[in-house]
């Protein structure tokens, strides 16, 4: 029997280029206000400026986009580290996050490891259904936003 395409089909994840910058900023942002109840460190201009300085010139930063070009997700990667992962809002649970993960376990033979705050109930279970472990849980002391954090480690 044939199954029927994933709603991802047609979504590729790319290493970003300098012109992705102003949409891979579009994108953080928004995501970021969709989750979190509390403001970032930072303003909108200063994360603009880390996205294209710090993650895309830095060669760290992909983006799975879709067949009509527009980015729906991103990440960052270092070796070991997978910094950011945010999908578009009016794109949540269509298996987007779960491929950009692939590319990211793909690429990080010897493991991967993660922050985030542990009021994120759906990126720590797309985390854990993904494999990845906690290990640590943080009183908001280590990141500028001042939020509690857990660490992920995969694998565990
Ligand atoms: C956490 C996050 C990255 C996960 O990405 P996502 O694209 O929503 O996750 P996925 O769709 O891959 O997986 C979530 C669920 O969606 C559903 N899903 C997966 N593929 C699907 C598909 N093709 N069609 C419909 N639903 C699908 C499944 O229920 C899946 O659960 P499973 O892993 O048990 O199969 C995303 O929710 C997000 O960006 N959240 C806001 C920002 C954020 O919190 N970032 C993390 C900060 S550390």
């Amino acid at each position: 029997m044939t199954q029927a395409a994933p709603a991802t089909s047609g979504i590729r994840v790319r290493p970003a280029t300098a012109l992705d910058s102003a949409e891979i900023a579009d994108v953080y942002l928004e995501s970021f206000h969709a989750t979190y109840a509390f403001p970032l460190a930072h303003t909108d201009d200063e994360v603009r400026s880390w996205i294209r300085d710090g993650l895309v010139a830095a060669r760290r930063a992909w983006v799975a986009v879709d067949v009509d070009g527009a980015i729906v997700g991103l990440m960052a990667l270092a070796p070991g580290d997978l910094e950011q992962l945010y999908v578009r809002p009016d794109r949540l649970g269509q298996g987007i996050g779960r491929q950009l993960l692939e590319v990211a376990k793909a690429r990080s033979r010897s493991g991967l490891t993660l922050f985030t705050f542990q009021v994120n109930d759906r990126a720590r279970r797309f985390y854990e259904r993904n494999g990845f472990v906690a290990d640590w849980f943080g009183d908001g002391s280590a990141n500028e936003e001042r939020q509690p954090d857990v660490r992920y480690v995969w694998p565990s």
